[in-house]
């Protein structure tokens, strides 16, 4: 049985939403999982974890800063754990040269370099947004030439079927390292 890590980045929710998913799927493995918003967590990774997952939103171009410290700060147990970045984006949602540009950028702000990373479709959650950001994301949008600007409704174009596959994935790596390790 593994001990796996999520801490995340979020500013309206969506990766919150996915880090849990990610949890819970672990779990129906048979495996131990916690989450922690690291707005709230602080920057410390905690000891007696075997892997570790990283999600962060993108804004304005950027993941949160507080997550960028926090790889920053604990980029030597990431690079020694089997580790993960997930990062979430609209760019991810078709225009994935733009999504892997997010990632290239904190790359090189953090220095680490993930050997798994899950490019993954966020939300447009008009009905949370406050009214600048709702019609700025609507023009956005608009701008864009999607037709997904009825700001009385919230657009999810995460594919959970993908994060399904990454977290599993992530975790057949982990139990191959583990059975090498026992050999
Ligand atoms: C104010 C704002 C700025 C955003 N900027 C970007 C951006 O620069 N590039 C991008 O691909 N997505 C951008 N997005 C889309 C977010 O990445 C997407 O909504 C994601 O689901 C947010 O995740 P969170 O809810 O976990 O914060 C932006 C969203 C908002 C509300």
């Amino acid at each position: 049985m593994a001990n796996i890590y999520i801490p995340y980045g979020t500013v309206e929710g969506q990766t919150a939403q996915i880090a849990e998913y990610m949890a819970e799927l672990i779990r129906s493995h048979g495996h131990q999982a916690e989450t922690a918003d690291l707005k709230h967590a602080g920057d410390t990774l905690p000891a007696g974890y075997d892997g570790v997952i990283v999600a962060a939103s993108v804004h304005m171009g950027n993941h949160e800063a507080y997550v960028t410290d926090f790889v920053q700060k604990n980029r030597s147990e990431l690079e020694r754990l089997p580790s993960a970045l997930v990062s979430v984006s609209m760019s991810a949602h078709g225009d994935q040269e733009n999504a892997e540009g997010y990632v290239e950028k904190f790359k090189d702000q953090t220095g680490w370099r993930p050997s798994h990373v899950g490019l993954f479709a966020g939300a447009l959650l008009y009905t949370h947004y406050g009214f600048i950001k709702k019609h700025v994301m609507k023009k956005i949008t608009r701008d864009k030439g999607s037709q997904d600007t009825d700001t009385t409704r919230d657009y999810v174009y995460t594919e959970w079927d993908g994060v399904r596959r990454f977290t599993e994935d992530f975790l057949a790596g982990l139990a191959t390292l583990q059975a090498q390790e026992q050999a």
